[in-house]
């Protein structure tokens, strides 16, 4: 069966920010090396221009989540379920704050802790949300 044209406008929403947030973080980091190269500044340029797609993003998938989230009936789904949205909330949060704190990190090691951390916790959301369609 196909799903409705609201179904469809809601999930599109949720997947295409999810694929500026998560699918953004790995082509900028494989990005990085040449941007280091084409001389200085450039890089975090690139990366101040991806924040303001990916900010925007991170809201949008907050909003279209619950709109998701409204979709069910609560008292429908299963533990299993209920479980995994608990721990993607948690998880959705961990990333936001990690990848804020990566943004104003200044030493290496502090750069490169909060993006893995960011990038590891963004990936597992993306499995958990896969998860959670059905
Ligand atoms: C970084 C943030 C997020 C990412 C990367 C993400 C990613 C995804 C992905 C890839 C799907 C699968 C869509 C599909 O296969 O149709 C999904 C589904 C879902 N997400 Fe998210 N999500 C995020 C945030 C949220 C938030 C904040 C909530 C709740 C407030 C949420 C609730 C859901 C629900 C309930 C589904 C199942 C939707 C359905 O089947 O109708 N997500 N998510």
């Amino acid at each position: 069966m196909l799903a409705s044209g609201l179904d469809i406008f809601r999930l599109t929403l949720h997947v295409l920010a999810a694929a500026i947030w998560v699918g953004g973080q790995f082509a900028l980091a494989g990005m990085v090396p040449a941007l280091r190269k084409a001389g200085p500044g450039v890089a975090s340029a690139a990366a101040n221009a991806f924040a303001r797609l990916s900010w925007p993003a991170y809201a949008l998938l907050v909003i279209t989540g619950l709109w998701n989230v409204s979709t069910f009936q609560m008292s429908k789904t299963s533990t299993a379920w209920k479980i995994v949205l608990g721990v993607k909330l948690t998880l959705v949060a961990i990333a936001g704050i990690s990848a804020y704190l990566h943004q104003r990190a200044k030493s290496p090691r502090a750069i490169g802790i909060w993006g893995g951390v960011t990038a590891l916790s963004s990936v597992a959301i993306l499995a958990m949300g896969v998860a959670l369609a059905g």
